[in-house]
């Protein structure tokens, strides 16, 4: 009977992934999980962290099975000057994460932040405008078509709340056909790579989502490559927001009715400070709703955190009373949210 009952214990873990009695000193990481529910769990990763603190890439490739380039693929870093592309620090992130089996986030294309100065400061006719645009697609997009499969290519073009396009660099210089022409770009030159708009704020109700519907369904109707919709999910209103995502699943629906893949390629929850364990309990119901929506829906298949762990965000330095909005702490202890991820991941599949 024991010997049967020793037989059975492999093969029973092989059929059912729950098993409530894994010790908290060792738990299995989050994209163990993530593969059985078809999903690529990531984080942004940041250059210095990368290189700098041994543990944030052990940690990083431990949980993760995809990682975005944070910074180190915005115009400002990659192309510095007019005629000088520096892939010093993207290359350490895509060869990071080559070793460890991990896809990678291109982030991003086209944005009107984190610009170089002779971009936001120079003068440039609408052709040379478009020009440089191809360029810098081409060079960028081409040089990873092969090891960067998903791309954040127009980051942002709406106002923040209104359904307005901002008013930035190139849509003063090029007009509103800059983000048809940044997708088409990105296509030419790496056809195989699934190519996404980003924004923020989206998963609510309103005018912003109600315009990047639009822009979208547009653009998927005239043939223009686009495959998909990235949701940034910055829970920017606090944690006392507990329903602030409750939409999320519904306008992920509306997304992937058209056809497009949607994907969280931003989450963090940031807790007014103090952090009490009160708001350690609602950030973790957000993570929870978050990638629920996510599984809700089966063109969901990517769910990115900005960061892993509070000893790295970008949260304080932005929004000086936020913090802790990620799910490990600082020790890179897990917080309740890792674990509503974990649980939710290892529950019924989709
Ligand atoms: C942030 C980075 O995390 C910071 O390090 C940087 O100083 C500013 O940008 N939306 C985006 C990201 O699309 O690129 C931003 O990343 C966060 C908001």
């Amino acid at each position: 009977m024991v010997v049967a009952f020793r037989w059975f214990v492999p093969l029973l873990a092989s059929v059912a992934v729950v098993t409530p009695c894994w010790s908290q000193e060792t738990p299995r990481p989050l994209r163990e999980f993530a593969r059985r529910q078809r999903l690529l769990v990531g984080t942004a990763v940041g250059y210095s962290e990368l290189v700098d603190d041994p543990r944030f890439a052990q940690t990083a490739a431990r949980e993760c099975n995809l990682v975005t380039t944070e910074n180190e693929l915005k115009w400002g870093i990659v192309h510095p000057a007019p005629d000088t592309f520096d892939f010093t620090r993207a290359d350490a992130i895509v060869d990071f994460a080559r070793a460890n089996r991990m896809k990678v986030r291109g982030h991003t294309l086209v944005w009107h932040q984190q610009n170089p100065a002779w971009l936001t400061n120079g003068t440039f006719t609408r052709d040379e405008l478009i020009a440089l645009l191809r360029t810098h697609i081409h060079t960028v997009a081409g040089r990873y078509r092969r090891r960067i499969k998903h791309w954040d290519v127009v980051n942002e073009a709406f106002d923040d709340a209104s359904g307005t396009l901002r008013d930035t660099l190139w849509l003063r210089g090029i007009g509103p056909e800059y983000i048809e022409l940044a997708f088409q770009f990105a296509h030419e030159a790496a056809p195989r790579a699934k190519l996404f708009y980003n924004d923020f704020l989206i998963e609510l109700i309103g005018p912003k989502f109600d315009a990047v519907y639009a822009l979208v369904a547009d653009l998927k109707a005239r043939g223009v490559p686009i495959h998909g919709v990235g949701f940034q999910a910055h829970a920017f209103l606090s944690t006392s927001c507990t329903t602030c995502f409750d939409q999320m699943a519904t306008r992920f629906k509306q997304i992937a009715d058209l056809g497009l893949e949607v994907a969280i390629t931003e989450l963090d929850v940031p807790i007014v400070q103090p952090t009490t364990p009160a708001a350690l309990a609602d950030q973790a119901v957000l993570y929870d709703t978050a990638l629920a929506a996510c599984l809700s829906v089966r063109r969901c298949r990517t769910f990115v955190m900005w960061g892993l762990t509070d000893r790295y965000s970008w949260i304080p330095s932005f929004f000086p009373t936020m913090d802790d909005a990620l799910i490990l702490d600082r020790d890179y202890a897990p917080k309740p949210a890792y674990f509503a991820l974990r649980d939710r991941l290892a529950g019924p599949r989709r």
